[in-house]
């Protein structure tokens, strides 16, 4: 590993307000040896689709063929409960590693998905921030966590992490960028879909200065868009026109499979295949799978 972040922490958790920057496509650093790509799904809005976006693009990843890390970084453990996980396997979870009582080996677990894995949370995570708040290594606890995970006993080989964030622009969030090489951000096709993007692009620029200078935006997957309503088709128009290439073609139709499969604790993608809710996360995972081929080819 080259980066050694947690021999140089931070005195402040980097919150601070910063000019409303888009942050361009960053030369990607080459994924060296046995380091997965990790991609920190954020929105510090509610009920966007992140946890969705985690659950179905990182199975639609392993679909494909990539082996996949999801981290449920939600203390409310969506991700955990709609990929099947009881709170009684959750033995060692997030908040253990978080804070340092566990290595994230020890949280990682199967899912019923072929290929798809991931570290549990539970409700302990809601008190992390005041545990570890004036620690100097608290930004970087989870990238300290992931480095190395692929080297162990037994053997891993991600090749990607997916973060899924809080509804928050808090610690936990902060850690999740910190530790990404980039930001996947969902965004509904609603309304008020750009409110609240410069104030995570602000937060991603901080984290870009202070704490990860080769962080970038992945890119933006709109999200429960309904082609019989304007309000949708507006949405879209507006959303790409203010981030531009930074916005995936696939675009995740309203779609009610989505919906009903977390209550089976089943992906979209094994709950009913066919439906173009999985169609849709397919083609997320293919377009994401090209962007770094061009990404890396570019470095
Ligand atoms: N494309 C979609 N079609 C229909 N329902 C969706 C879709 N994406 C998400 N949902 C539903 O919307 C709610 C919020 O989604 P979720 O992924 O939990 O958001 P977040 O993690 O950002 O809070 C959930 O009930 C989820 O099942
Ligand atoms: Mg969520």
């Amino acid at each position: 590993m080259t980066d050694t972040p947690d021999s140089n922490p931070p005195n402040e958790t980097p919150l601070a307000p910063a000019a409303p920057q888009v942050v361009p496509f960053a030369k990607q650093a080459r994924v060296d040896g046995g380091r997965p790509r990790v991609l920190a799904i954020a929105n510090q809005k509610g009920g966007v689709g992140k946890t969705t976006t985690a659950i179905n693009l990182g199975t639609a990843l392993a679909a494909i063929g990539e082996h996949v890390l999801i981290v449920d970084l939600d203390p409310q453990g969506n991700a955990s409960t709609g990929l099947g996980i009881e709170r009684k396997a959750r033995r060692t979870s997030t908040y253990d590693v978080m804070a340092g009582q566990a290595p994230m080996r020890d949280a990682v677990i199967p899912t019923a998905v072929p290929k798809l894995h991931i570290a549990p949370s539970t409700m302990d995570l809601s008190g992390l921030e005041l545990e570890i708040g004036q620690e100097k290594d608290r930004a970087y606890r989870l990238r300290t966590a992931l480095n190395n995970i692929n080297n162990g006993t037994p053997a891993f080989d991600f090749t990607y992490v997916l973060v899924d964030c809080p509804p928050s622009l808090n610690l936990i969030t902060v850690n999740a960028m910190a530790a990404a090489d980039s930001i996947l951000v969902p965004l509904q096709c609603e309304f008020f879909a750009l409110e609240g993007l410069s104030q995570l692009l602000k937060t991603v620029e901080e984290v870009k200065k202070t704490l990860n200078p080769t962080l970038s935006i992945h890119g933006i997957v709109l999200t429960m868009y309904d082609s019989r309503n304007n309000l949708s088709n507006q949405v879209v128009a507006d959303v790409r026109q203010f981030m531009g290439r930074k916005v995936y073609d696939t675009v995740i139709p309203r779609n009610v499979r989505i919906s009903e499969a977390p209550s089976y604790g089943k992906p979209v993608l094994v709950y009913d295949l066919k439906c173009v809710g999985s169609e849709a996360y397919l083609r997320l995972a293919t377009e994401i799978i090209q962007r770094e081929k061009e990404l890396l080819a570019a470095v």
